[in-house]
């Protein structure tokens, strides 16, 4: 689908400083939304080729942005790139927990190892990067972190054992840090996309043909990253004020009936 005109003023996020996990498919799409309405933004990931494209795309687009190199499984690593970001930008206020591994395996061919991959960038990745924001000076009120899952999770799903389980992992972990951290306001909120047309993750999933199954979603197609990108903006808008600790499911409704096996 076309990318749609913005529903937010474009200077929403003017003097606002986001980092995003992940350097491609939506984590690129997430820093594009949030740039085009006023923030300056950093990625990371572990591959510096993607990183250096999507810099490109953003500089074209007018966008203040920076990347830092890192594994997420690494907090030393994680916590380097922070700082580099503060360095250059300033405090993040806003954090996009997207970085994600992904491959189909039934359980009989996941091996333990394959697991703890992917567990480990998901769920640990996601705990690096917020714990490092947490007690680096970075909790404050002006604080957004949202945390980017998958539908897929709620019905379960056939070759995404290893996805799933991180993902109701960082639900979790989610929940509790709205608790823990309400107090100084900061507002940790999930996202769940279902398939996003175009992304490595459908891709994968799909073998490489994009046929992700939409006959039985009730809005009968994919979504795009731009649609869930534009989810994270709500949310660090002062638009969410009065949202912690919840989960927006953003998949046309696809939990609700779609097909869990292929
Ligand atoms: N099927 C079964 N097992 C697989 C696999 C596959 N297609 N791909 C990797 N694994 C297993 C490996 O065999 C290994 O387990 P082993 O040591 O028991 O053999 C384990 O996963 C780790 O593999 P490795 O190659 O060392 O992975 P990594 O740590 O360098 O990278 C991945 C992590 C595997 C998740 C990587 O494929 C990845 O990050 N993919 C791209 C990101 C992506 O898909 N993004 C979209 C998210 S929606």
């Amino acid at each position: 689908m076309k990318t749609r005109r913005s529903a937010f003023r474009s200077d929403l996020l003017d003097g606002k400083v986001g980092l995003v996990t992940g350097g491609h498919g939506l984590g690129l799409e997430a820093c594009r939304v949030l740039g085009r309405h006023g923030a300056r933004v950093a990625l990371c990931s572990r591959k510096e080729a993607n990183l250096q494209a999507a810099l490109q795309v953003l500089r074209d687009d007018g966008i203040d942005a920076m990347y830092g190199v890192c594994d997420e499984r690494e907090f030393e690593a994680v916590a380097d790139v922070v700082d580099s970001v503060i360095a250059r930008f300033g405090r993040p206020d806003i954090l996009v927990n997207n970085a994600a591994g992904n491959f189909p395996a039934f359980i009989s061919d996941l091996s333990s190892n394959g697991f703890k991959a992917v567990v480990d960038i998901d769920l640990r990745g996601t705990f690096n990067a917020s714990k490092r924001l947490m007690s680096g000076g970075c909790a404050t009120t002006a604080a957004r972190w949202v945390n980017i899952t998958a539908a897929t999770q709620y019905r379960g799903m056939a070759m995404q054992a290893h996805v799933v389980s991180a993902k109701a992992g960082i639900d979790a972990l989610i929940r509790t840090c709205a608790i823990e951290w309400g107090p100084a306001g900061v507002r940790v909120d999930v996202v769940a996309p279902g398939g996003m047309a175009g992304t490595e993750g459908v891709q994968r999933i799909t073998g490489g043909d994009d046929k992700f199954p939409t006959d039985s979603n009730p809005l009968r197609r994919l979504g795009s990253t731009t649609e869930v990108a534009q989810t994270v903006l709500f949310l660090v808008s002062d638009a969410a004020s009065y949202i912690t600790g919840a989960v927006v499911v953003d998949d046309g409704g696809s939990w609700l009936t779609g097909r869990a096996e292929f």
